[in-house]
C-alpha cells in the first residue's frame, strides 16, 4: 500500500494500530496469544465462522454491569440530595427480549416509545408499573394499549394528548399516571449546550405552559400527575446542560408543588460515551451527582421539597456493550491531499450502521483476526452499498498490511445501530449475537433474503405458499369490503 496522509485533527497516529483502547471497547476486551480478538470470551473469528458477517455482537456482562452501575451511580446521587432515583433503560438504542431481560433483572425499568417497542418489552416479561411510554405522536390505539397494559406512566408530549390519554384512561375506567414533557430550551452535545428560550424542536411543551398544562392534567380524574419530564439531547459528556435545564424545569415544578405534591422530576438520558480515543465523557458518577446536587440547590431557592427523580440513559447502557465484525472485501488507495487514503470495502455499510451517514459519526476500526507489525495507515472503512456516503469509520488507521479477507471489528455499536438498520439495496440485516463467559448464542436472528421477498406483494409466484395464500386473502377481503361500500 502507499504510505498514509494526516486524518482529522483529534486522531492521532497509533504506534500500534492493533492497540485496543480499553475505554472504547467492550470490558475485557483483548487479544489471544495468536492475536485473534476476544470479546466476551469468545473470539472473534470463531464468531464470524459460526454465525457469518456483517454481525452484531454483545458483551452481556458489559451491559449488564453498566446498567447496574449506572443505575447504582444515580440511586446514590439522589441518596446524598435526601431522595431517590428510577432508572428507565431507553429501548430505542437497541431493543429485544433478551437485553429486556438484561436490564430489568439489573433493577431498571424500561422506556419505550412506540406501540412496537412496548410490545417487545412486554412480550419479554417487563413489569407494565415500570415502564414509561413516550412518544411526540402516539396514536389513540398505542395510548390505549398503554394504559391496558398498566404502563407505570405515559409521558404526555403536548396539550392535545391531555385529553387523548384522560378519555383513554376513563374509557378503561383507570386512573393513568402520566408525567409532562417540556422543552427546557436547553440542548446539549457531547461536553457544550445550547441554552436558548425556545428550542426549536418538536418534542415537547414550553416551558412558559408547564405548570397551566400541569393543572390541566390534575384537573381530569383519570390523570394522576407524576411530574415534568424533560431530555435535552445524546451523547452529553457532563452535568452542566442537565444542570441548567433542570434549573429551568425546576420554577414551573415549584409552581406546582405549591399547590400539591409533585413527587418526581424526570430529567431523560442522554449520557454519552467514548466512540473513539479521543472522546472522554466524564464518569457517571460525577454527573449524576453534579444533576442531584443541582436539583437540591433550586429546591432549596424554591423552598420546594427534592422529588424523586428519574433518568432514562440508552446509549450509556448498550453502546459499549456491542461491537461489529465484518469481513474485508477489497482495498484500494485513493490519493488524497498529503498522501493516500486507503478504502477498505466491507460485507456491511449503512445498512447496519446508519450513524456515519446520517450524524458524521465517529468510530474505531480494529482488524480482528491477526495483529501486523506493519506501519499504521489512515483508512476509511465503506459498505457495500450504492452510494458515496456508505461509510462506517470515516477514519482511523489500520496495519498497512490489511487486506481482502481480514476480519474487521467497529467499536461502541451497540446503540442506535441495529435499531436504525435497514433493507438499503435489499440487504438483510445482520444477527445479533449475545456473548457471556466464552458461549455465544443469537438473541435477534439475521434476515434472509427469503424474508425480504416474502413482504414483496409482486412476488407471489416466487414466494408461493403460506405467505401467497396470506396475500390473496387479504386482497379478497379488501375487495368484499369495497363491494359493501
Ligand atoms: N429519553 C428520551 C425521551 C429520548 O428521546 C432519548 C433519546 C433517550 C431517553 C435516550 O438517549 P440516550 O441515553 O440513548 O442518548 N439516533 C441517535 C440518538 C437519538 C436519541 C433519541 N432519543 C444517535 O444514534 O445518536
Amino acid at each position: 500500500m502507499a504510505s498514509s496522509a494526516a486524518g482529522p485533527a483529534w486522531l492521532r497516529v497509533p504506534d500500534d494500530a492493533n492497540a485496543l483502547a480499553q475505554h472504547v471497547w467492550p470490558a475485557r476486551t483483548h487479544r489471544d496469544a495468536d492475536g485473534r480478538l476476544v470479546v466476551g470470551g469468545v473470539t472473534a473469528t470463531s464468531l464470524a465462522e459460526r454465525f457469518g458477517t456483517p454481525l452484531y455482537v454483545v458483551d452481556e456482562t458489559d451491559a449488564r454491569a453498566r446498567a447496574a452501575r449506572i443505575r447504582t451511580a444515580f440511586e446514590r446521587a439522589a441518596a446524598s440530595v435526601g431522595t431517590g432515583a428510577t432508572v428507565y433503560y431507553a429501548g430505542k438504542a437497541f431493543l429485544s427480549g433478551a437485553v429486556v431481560r438484561w436490564v430489568t433483572e439489573e433493577g431498571l425499568g424500561v422506556d419505550v416509545a412506540t406501540g412496537g417497542e412496548l410490545a417487545v418489552a412486554l412480550a419479554a416479561g417487563a413489569d407494565p408499573v415500570r415502564i414509561g411510554f413516550h412518544g411526540n405522536n402516539k396514536s389513540i390505539a398505542e395510548i390505549e394499549r398503554g394504559v391496558a397494559a398498566g404502563v407505570g406512566a405515559i409521558i404526555i408530549d403536548s396539550e392535545v394528548e391531555i385529553e387523548r390519554v384522560a378519555d383513554a384512561a376513563a374509557r378503561a375506567g383507570r386512573v393513568q399516571r402520566v408525567r409532562l414533557r417540556v422543552n427546557s430550551g436547553v440542548h446539549a452535545s457531547t461536553h457544550e449546550f445550547l441554552a436558548t428560550a425556545h428550542e426549536d424542536q418538536k418534542f415537547g411543551v414550553s416551558l412558559e405552559r408547564a405548570a397551566e398544562l400541569g393543572e390541566r392534567i390534575r384537573s381530569h380524574a383519570s390523570l394522576d400527575f407524576l411530574g415534568l419530564h424533560c431530555h435535552i439531547g445524546s451523547q452529553i459528556f457532563d452535568s452542566a446542560g442537565f444542570a441548567e435545564s433542570a434549573e429551568r424545569l425546576l420554577a414551573a415544578h415549584a409552581e406546582l408543588a405549591r399547590v400539591a405534591p409533585v413527587p418526581e422530576l424526570n430529567l431523560g438520558g442522554g449520557f454519552g460515551i467514548a466512540y473513539t480515543s479521543a472522546d472522554e465523557p466524564a464518569p457517571i458518577e460525577e454527573i449524576a451527582l453534579g444533576i442531584a446536587e443541582a436539583v437540591a440547590r433550586a429546591c432549596r431557592a424554591h423552598d420546594v421539597p427534592v422529588p424523586r427523580l428519574a433518568f432514562e440513559p440508552g446509549r450509556s447502557i448498550i453502546g459499549p456493550a456491542g461491537i461489529t465484525l465484518y469481513t474485508v472485501g477489497t482495498t484500494k488507495p485513493v490519493p488524497i491531499e498529503g498522501g493516500w487514503r486507503h478504502y477498505v470495502s466491507v460485507d456491511g455499510g449503512m445498512s447496519d450502521n446508519l450513524r456515519t451517514a446520517l450524524y458524521g459519526a465517529d468510530y474505531t476500526v480494529r482488524v480482528a483476526s491477526r495483529v501486523s507489525e506493519e506501519p499504521p495507515a489512515l483508512v476509511r472503512v465503506v459498505g457495500k452499498h450504492c452510494e458515496s456516503g456508505d461509510i462506517v469509520v470515516d477514519a482511523d488507521y489500520l496495519p498497512h498490511d490489511v487486506a481482502p479477507g481480514d476480519l474487521l471489528a467497529v467499536a461502541a455499536t451497540g446503540a442506535y445501530c441495529w435499531s436504525l438498520a435497514n433493507n438499503y439495496n435489499h440487504v438483510p440485516r445482520p444477527p445479533v449475537v449475545a456473548v457471556r463467559d466464552g458461549v455465544a448464542r443469537v438473541i435477534v436472528r439475521g434476515e434472509t433474503e427469503a424474508d425480504l421477498l416474502a413482504r414483496d406483494a409482486g412476488l407471489d409466484a416466487v414466494v408461493g405458499g403460506e405467505a401467497s395464500d396470506r396475500m390473496s386473502a387479504s386482497v379478497a377481503s379488501d375487495s368484499e369490503e369495497g363491494a359493501t361500500a
